[in-house]
């Protein structure tokens, strides 16, 4: 296939004409085209900051007309669109370019699909807390099926950018601050969205994001500069794309951020030396949203014509909506300022992947009637739930959880009766009405319960409803706290210099906590959240994130112990928002913490985290023996009882770290190196065996050669960062 692939590309760049050529490198989004002149993405960024609402968007869309770029189609300007969201114009433009253009080269159409299409599962910061591959892989080929039968053929995702900074808004769409955790997530994913043949209909072509370091931000702030030592954004940073790029993604995209000073669209040596040279990449590059001509706005070039230039030569094959290559390149071919090779060599990486999604044999892969018959069915439902409940995470619990039936509930807060936000950030093509809240799901269930949203937004500031509050508590047994973020408070652009509860909300559970009555708190939110006080008052806090369509009858089968919970922290919960970036991988420093006035710490707030990386409760308990490491040449082999020495079945999450005890350069406390789930009925007993390669523990020295020292190690395994059995080896 490949050698075929090769000798096709080759032969039509060579009919192809110089704007030919050109046109292919253009990606175009719909564009709104009403009395209000927004662009369709700027539309689509109104509707995610809360400058309108969803209902006033559908109304702006139902009453404007939406240019879908026709003319520069036919003229062979278009190469890919991004954001057509429905088979029907996908066809539509697709035959125009099929029939309406001279070489009939097929359209590639590019969506973010980043935790579900039709049926939206958690968002991914979520999903990563269920440490489950295969869980990871079977949502994303769901999301994979509906998003082709939707006339899509590659997805902007998975987001793999690792992120330690909870002031950051896109710490939502990731897997984490970890990063074998992520590469873990990135290769399962793209293998649920690509499938086995990417030519299949149902298969669609994976676009890693954001290379790189994005989640790096200074200051948790979004397009904020990244600056770092090389050996740190090698060590922490590249492994999950090298490991998605050996997984076989087959599209890029670079980050908005420079790395160092030079922005990664026109950073060559990201693009070409790491990407292509040292990792053999040879899918297609797409810059992200209008990027290219946002290096003016770097500083890093004068104008749009040496952006377009700069960035063709760096690497980045296609231009996602900036324009800057279809005004430009012609001219800077013609002008001889630009080689016609660089320009081929973007082309053709476009070309190939058009080959291998099998679009110059079969451009329509779907028809209104798939569409119809793909989406949102029974089993995808089913699996969100399962997602869903994989995702959440038990973070205290005084015995109040898990509810009987009879339990009279007083269920308190707006986003309990809010599908809307249970979809995330990242889900455009979510239907609210798809989704089931919590007040839904007791509805369903016939559950004796009362609802207040507990709160009044007035005009002139919000304030706690005291008496619906008192009536409620009066009548409940339990109380049920929802409270957390909007989905539009986490995501693109939207980070936050402060992530505790919003006052009101604190305000609120103050006056709950008062009635005496026992309550739990679920929280709705896209990041870590700084929570001191709701864990030290709170019965019992359930960590549910945005769960997707599934919200409801998940968070009722964890507080009802239908399941019982499994999911742990792949983000630390910081105890302010003062100690962000925090993380569980950290160093000891010359002055660790707790050793006096003069050591590494805070005056008004302690160092640890509310909540640990790799922490979650379960309903039952988990006992740990036997730690044995066996060294191999080239890996170690961790062997650990596990007992479930409680009285519920469960799934633990069974976790193995390591500790180089003196490097060439200082080491972190802590390295995730393994990790797997593993079924325990009560009472049972397994031993669980976790293979460790020694290649775990090479890491750059200053000179950036990769080392791995002899010498002592510590192996840590348990449930989470803290509680669990450590051995010493020497190597
Ligand atoms: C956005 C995001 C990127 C997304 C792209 C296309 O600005 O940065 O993650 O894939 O635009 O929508």
């Amino acid at each position: 296939m490949t050698k075929d692939i090769e000798q096709k590309v080759s032969q039509l760049l060579e009919k192809m004409t110089l704007a030919e050529k050109v046109g292919q490198l253009q990606q175009c989004g719909p564009s709104i085209v009403g009395a209000f002149g927004v662009d369709f993405e700027e539309l689509v960024n109104m509707v995610f900051d809360g400058r309108i609402s969803k209902e006033k968007f559908q109304e702006m869309m139902s009453s404007s007309s939406i240019d879908l770029h026709e003319d520069d189609l036919r003229a062979g300007k278009v190469g890919s669109y991004n954001g057509i969201s429905d088979a029907k114009t996908a066809n539509y433009l697709q035959k125009i370019a099929i029939e309406e253009t001279r070489l009939g080269i097929p359209l590639l159409f590019g969506y973010d699909v980043i935790h579900g299409y039709r049926t939206i599962f958690p968002i991914p910061l979520a999903e990563s807390c269920a440490w489950d591959p295969e869980l990871w892989e079977k949502t994303a080929r769901v999301s994979a099926v509906e998003a082709t039968a939707g006339g899509n053929h590659m997805t902007f995702a998975p987001m793999i950018d690792v992120s330690k900074d909870a002031r950051w808004g896109r710490v939502s769409e990731s897997p984490g601050e970890d990063t074998y955790l992520t590469s873990r997530y990135g290769v399962a994913k793209i293998r649920g969205f690509q499938g086995n043949d990417l030519s299949e209909n149902d298969a669609m072509a994976a676009c890693i994001k954001h290379f790189a370091a994005y989640g790096a931000a200074e200051a948790g702030r979004d397009y904020n500069r990244v600056d770092m030592s090389m050996q740190r954004l090698c060590e922490e940073y590249l492994p999950p794309f090298e490991a998605s790029v050996k997984a076989g993604a087959r599209a890029v995209m670079p980050a908005f951020n420079d790395i160092n000073g030079i922005p990664c669209t026109v950073n060559e040596w990201l693009l070409q030396d790491v990407l292509r040279k040292q990792w053999g990449f040879n899918g297609m590059t797409i810059s992200d949203a209008n990027a290219i001509a946002e290096c003016v706005d770097h500083g890093i070039v004068a104008d749009r014509a040496e952006a377009a230039m700069r960035a063709l030569r760096a690497g980045v094959d296609m231009d996602m909506t900036s324009n800057c290559y279809v005004e430009h390149v012609e001219e800077l071919v013609d002008s001889g300022k630009l080689e016609i090779s660089v320009l081929d060599q973007a082309v053709g990486n476009i070309l190939r992947l058009k080959f291998e999604l099998g679009l110059f044999d079969r451009p329509y892969q779907t028809d209104e009637n798939r569409e119809k018959n793909e989406m949102l069915k029974p089993e995808y439902r089913e699996l969100a739930r399962e997602a869903a409940v994989k995702s959440m995470v038990l973070l205290k619990n005084d015995g109040v959880l898990p509810l009987t039936e009879d339990v009279k509930l007083g269920i308190v807060g707006a986003l309990a009766d809010n599908r809307g936000e249970m979809t995330g950030a990242w889900a455009i093509k979510a239907d609210s009405n798809d989704c089931l809240s919590i007040v839904d799901a007791c509805q369903a269930e016939k559950l004796p319960h009362f609802y207040t949203a507990g709160i009044i937004d007035s005009e002139d500031g919000s304030f706690v409803d005291d008496q619906s509050v008192a009536e409620l508590a009066y009548a409940s047994d339990v109380i049920v706290a929802v409270v957390g973020e909007s989905k539009v408070e986490s995501g693109e652009a939207a980070s936050r210099a402060e992530i505790n509860l919003p006052l009101i909300q604190l305000k609120l559970l103050e006056q709950l906590y008062k009635t005496g009555k026992p309550v739990v708190v679920v929280l709705f939110n896209g990041r870590p959240l700084a929570i001191p006080s709701v864990q030290q008052q709170a019965a019992a806090i359930l960590e549910a994130w945005h769960p997707g369509v599934e919200a409801g009858n998940a968070v009722l089968d964890i507080l009802y112990g239908k399941v019982n919970p499994s999911g742990k922290l792949t983000t630390t919960f910081p105890y302010a928002t003062g100690q962000c970036p925090i993380y569980y991988s950290h160093i000891n420093t010359g002055r660790p913490a707790g050793r006096g006035k003069f050591t590494s710490k805070y005056l008004d707030t302690p160092i640890e985290p509310v909540y640990p990386f790799g922490y979650g409760l379960s309903y039952t308990t988990y006992t740990y023996s036997d730690l044995y490491v066996q060294i191999g040449k080239e890996e170690l082999l961790v062997s650990i009882n596990v007992e479930n020495s409680g009285v519920v079945d469960g799934e633990e999450i069974v976790q193995c770290y390591f500790r180089n005890k003196v490097g060439t350069r200082v080491r972190p406390v802590r390295e995730l190196a393994a990790f797997t789930r593993v079924k325990l009925q009560a009472g049972e007993r397994q031993m669980v065996q976790l293979h460790v390669p020694i290649s775990k523990f090479g890491y750059y020295d200053w000179d950036m050669s990769v080392v791995v020292d002899n010498g002592e190690y510590e192996i840590f395994v348990g449930g989470n960062t803290v509680e669990g059995l450590s051995t010493k080896i020497e190597l």
